[in-house]
């Protein structure tokens, strides 16, 4: 049965092919535009079963206990995958492992048929050294197999494992697995092989991992400089940038190049005048993109919160309630905003530098898809005026510096009344082990990584009908 509501992508390829790479970016998107996801690794389960310093000998295939422990824990996580989609309410599973052989793959085919599960086969096939010494250099060396280990033996030991594996690897053939859906995604990017692609989330996942590449860069976002209306309190608009903001605007270029370099960067901007007028002393090629634009506050556009409040205190206090659902009247919510910017963050996938000339809360549903940040704190997010926010994409996270302008600014932030139940996670939250996001530490520029937070799917929440008192701006 193919009814493509429950599909679990199921890496394929040799160690440091990118695999877990693949599968945290997979997983991150998916989560973000609201389809409930979750990580199976593996190797965490092979930890959890035989220590984290096992030899590459543990990899032999002439090892039996080795073969027999790394099918216990391959089994576990299957089981524990399939728990996820029948008690979880899980609709997309990444299985993370090399699953380098036909029977392992076709165990995992059959097993996951009689749940009703549809499987994605990814397989990452590398054959450029270059890259493989970078991975494992760069990562490898860092994973918690290689803890206390000297770089140099660590490295030796790790590429043994790969030869170890190499002896039984079989790539997807393509006669005898001709009927599973799969995608081969070839020297990064260089070739794809696409096979049996059925439903619109698969495709998906394949439109997304053909934008995958990993030539390091950096995501610049700034807000436009201060507008009339933010100087007002008022919402929305299309207003010119205050004296205040004209400033910003002239010193940002100096600001970027500062941290960029000479290095090329293109700039997005939405279509409203005030991050063109932003924009304007950047000498770079420029995009307007639509779907930048501002959150649609509806019949509210142009208002201030106080007057909201007083014409419309109800809609002022679900907004409080659950700010991520809460659509303006004839508006829009934070969840229709995620949907609109995912074309634009497919398109942020396949390009090198970008500067990312925003508003408030188009720049906190992006910052949510590099951090993972919980739906529910998404609208609160801190995205200051005057302020450039540089982000590096790493292996498995991304870093956060922010560079603010001294340029006064109103703050437009208005924190998340003490008293909303919204504050309260009572969903059930996905955590993975091996990551790290990193936030900002304010003005220094300075980066600390902290544990990467629980992810939420979207889904419509209720809350009790509790009446919030609502702070000021
Ligand atoms: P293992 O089997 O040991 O778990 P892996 O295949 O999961 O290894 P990763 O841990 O994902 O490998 O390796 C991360 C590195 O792979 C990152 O540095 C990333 O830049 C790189 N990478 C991402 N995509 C690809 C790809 N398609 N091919 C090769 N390398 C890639
Ligand atoms: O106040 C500036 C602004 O960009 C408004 O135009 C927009 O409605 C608002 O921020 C979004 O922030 P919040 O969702 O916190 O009201």
């Amino acid at each position: 049965m193919n009814s493509n509501l429950r599909i679990a992508c199921v890496t394929v390829g040799l160690p440091a092919r990118g695999k877990t790479y693949i599968a945290q970016k997979v997983w991150r998107y998916l989560s973000w535009i609201g389809i409930h996801t979750k990580v199976f690794n593996v190797g965490d389960y092979r930890r959890k079963l035989a220590g984290s310093h096992v030899p590459h000998t543990f990899f032999d295939p002439h090892n039996s206990t080795g073969e027999a422990q790394r099918q216990e824990a391959a089994d576990q996580a299957l089981q524990d995958m399939i728990r996820f989609f029948e008690k979880d309410g899980g609709i997309v599973a990444l299985y993370d492992a090399t699953n380098s052989t036909l029977k392992r793959r076709k165990w995992i085919l059959e097993t996951l048929t009689k749940h009703d599960v549809d499987v994605l086969f990814i397989e990452s096939i590398c054959q450029e050294d270059e890259i493989i010494m970078r991975n494992i250099r760069e990562v490898k060396l860092l994973s918690p197999d290689y803890v206390h280990v000297d770089p140099e033996v660590a490295a030796e030991d790790f590429k043994a494992r790969i030869e170890h594996y190499r002896e039984r690897y079989e790539p997807i053939s393509e006669e005898e697995e001709k009927d599973i859906s799969y995608i081969k995604l070839i020297n990064v990017g260089h070739q794809f092989i696409i096979n049996m692609i059925r439903g619109y989330l698969e495709s998906k996942v394949i439109q997304f991992l053909m934008n995958l590449h990993i030539v390091p860069r950096k995501i610049y976002l700034s807000r436009h400089g201060e507008s009339m209306y933010n100087v007002d309190g008022k919402l929305g608009g299309d207003s010119e940038l205050s004296p205040r903001g004209q400033m910003y605007a002239q010193q940002l270029p100096e600001l970027v190049r500062k941290h960029l370099g000479n290095q090329n960067l293109t700039v997005w901007t939405s279509t409203m005048k005030r991050t063109i007028a932003t924009a304007k002393n950047l000498r770079y090629p420029k995009k307007t993109w639509k779907a930048l634009d501002e959150l649609d506050a509806g019949v509210c556009d142009g208002m201030t919160y106080e007057e909201i409040q007083e014409k419309y205190p109800e809609d002022f206090a679900n907004r409080d309630e659950d700010k991520f659902n809460y659509r303006y009247r004839g508006g829009e919510s934070y969840r229709d905003v995620v949907l609109r910017l995912e074309p634009v963050v497919m398109e942020l996938e396949r390009q090198e530098n970008i500067l990312i000339v925003g508003h408030q809360a188009i720049l906190r549903c992006l910052h949510a898809y590099f951090f993972h940040d919980k739906h529910e704190e998404l609208p609160y997010i801190k995205i200051p005026l005057h302020t450039l926010i540089e982000l590096t994409p790493r292996a498995y996270a991304c870093e956060e510096k922010r560079y603010p302008l001294n340029i006064a600014a109103v703050d437009t932030h208005r924190p998340k009344p003490k008293s909303s139940s919204s504050s309260s996670s009572h969903l059930t939250p996905t955590s993975i082990g091996i990551n790290s996001r990193s936030t900002n530490a304010g003005a220094s520029g300075e980066i600390v990584t902290a544990p990467m937070s629980p992810i939420l799917p979207i889904s419509p929440q209720l809350f009790p009908n509790i009446h919030t008192a609502t702070a000021g701006v």
